[in-house]
């Protein structure tokens, strides 16, 4: 198919065209090529709507927020009000006081890990993860174990890319003071039953924590009907800009839990003797926020549920589905990871090549992957390797995309065999 065919076909009453016609980077090309932007799970591409929420409070309500009478500051406030009323309606969230803003998913998991998690455990409690965690997911809880002296266990994941359900119930008792999982895998694409998890977890009150990193910009959320204590959510990662992100935390519980970061705003009173904290959400929201970056997350919220999330679940599926087919066919390639129910990624080692050397020669097609460790050591080593190449969807890729990238990965195995 002639390039200028590419991307104009509706597929299955979705136009992929006009989907695209919102991302004014995938006109661009690479290397002369046209631009075939398979990184999405490392960092989603901006709609024009998120561009233009940006751009638009600098040019024209720019100001700080919850600290002025005059008019731009007023107006900046609404905006940042409004993006989290946005972010609650987009997670299923009973309040917007349940909403605070962060840099990202992984200030989030801090957050809690410090405020909630560090001053009710010690000697003897537990804290648990999967196998498959990201690092974020893993290194603040080891903090928190080094701090208190509490252990991190981990529940075992099948060769499959699943979490054993069997035996994380028989890992769970009275000891167990945090569970901390991911909603899809990063380095996998594995879809975790978080909602099951979180009703086994719940019959021992162990509160949980859903990493929604990579789940936001594909499924459906509703952080209510899931049932978790605490769900983080990354901006760039759904569509909108860098350093944004919200935590998620049921009202009763974050009211208990003391300021994670002090400073301005998050504070009622201060003197020097003592200060006395703001309510909710602004005791966690300590200096100038991200504000611009906030309203961009707000956009990309509205942006997403515009286009409905089960209309982007089923287009991705099938493209997923397809990506998984078409890669298989090149000779010597292994996926790793083949749940049953997966999202977006697939990622991908070839016999006698390197991930990197793959991800190198097949950027000069215009083809973007990302290769490496995925910021998932533990789980790749279970896998028996370092690194994998790993292409990961979004909204705006095409059946054409993948079969650029099959056509660069076989002619890159050809250069390096
Ligand atoms: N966590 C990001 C990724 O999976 C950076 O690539």
């Amino acid at each position: 198919m002639p390039q200028s065919d590419l991307h104009n076909s509706a597929v299955g009453g979705w136009d992929v065209g006009a989907i695209r016609s919102n991302f004014p980077i995938l006109s661009r090309k690479v290397h002369g090529k046209p631009l075939v932007y398979l990184d999405t799970a490392a960092s989603a591409q901006r709609p024009s709507v998120v561009i233009d929420a940006v751009t638009n409070f600098y040019t024209g309500h720019n100001a700080n927020v919850h600290r002025g009478v005059h008019t731009l500051s007023q107006e900046a406030t609404e905006l940042w009000e409004n993006a989290r009323e946005s972010m609650r309606e987009f997670i299923g969230a009973a309040s917007c006081r349940e909403i605070i803003f962060t840099r990202g998913m992984t200030e989030g998991v801090n957050l809690v890990a410090q405020s909630f998690v560090r001053p009710r455990v010690g000697q003897g409690d537990k804290i648990m993860i999967t196998a498959m965690e990201h690092h974020s997911n893993i290194v603040p809880w080891q903090l928190v174990c080094e701090q208190t002296g509490a252990e991190l266990v981990i529940i075992p994941v099948n060769n499959r890319g699943e979490v054993e359900l069997e035996a994380f119930a028989e890992m769970l008792d009275e000891q167990v003071k945090m569970l901390a999982v991911m909603h899809v895998s990063n380095a996998l694409g594995s879809i975790n039953p978080v909602a099951k998890m979180c009703r086994m977890a719940k019959e021992y009150n162990i509160p949980v924590l859903i990493d929604g990193a990579q789940a936001t910009p594909h499924l459906q959320v509703d952080v209510q009907a899931i049932d978790c204590d605490f769900y983080c959510v990354s901006g760039h990662k759904m569509y909108g800009p860098t350093g944004s992100g919200v935590l998620y935390g049921r009202e009763n519980l974050l009211e208990a839990m003391p300021p994670y970061h002090g400073g301005g705003e998050m504070i009622r009173t201060v003197t020097f003797e003592k200060s006395t904290w703001n309510d909710l959400p602004s005791k966690f929201e300590a200096g100038t926020p991200n504000i611009a970056g906030g309203i961009g997350l707000g956009a990309a919220a509205q942006f997403i549920q515009g286009i409905g999330r089960e209309n982007i679940r089923t287009y991705e599926a099938d493209l997923l589905n397809y990506g998984t087919r078409r890669l298989e066919e090149i000779d010597g390639l292994r996926i790793i990871g083949t749940a049953a129910e997966k999202a977006s990624v697939m990622s991908f080692i070839i016999e006698g090549t390197h991930p990197h050397d793959i991800g190198t020669i097949i950027d000069h097609a215009g083809v973007a992957i990302r290769t490496g460790h995925h910021c998932a050591m533990p789980i790749l080593k279970q896998f028996g390797v370092v690194g994998t190449a790993r292409a990961s969807l979004g909204m705006y890729n095409t059946r054409e995309e993948i079969d650029v990238l099959v056509a660069a990965v076989e002619k890159a195995c050809v250069m390096l065999r």
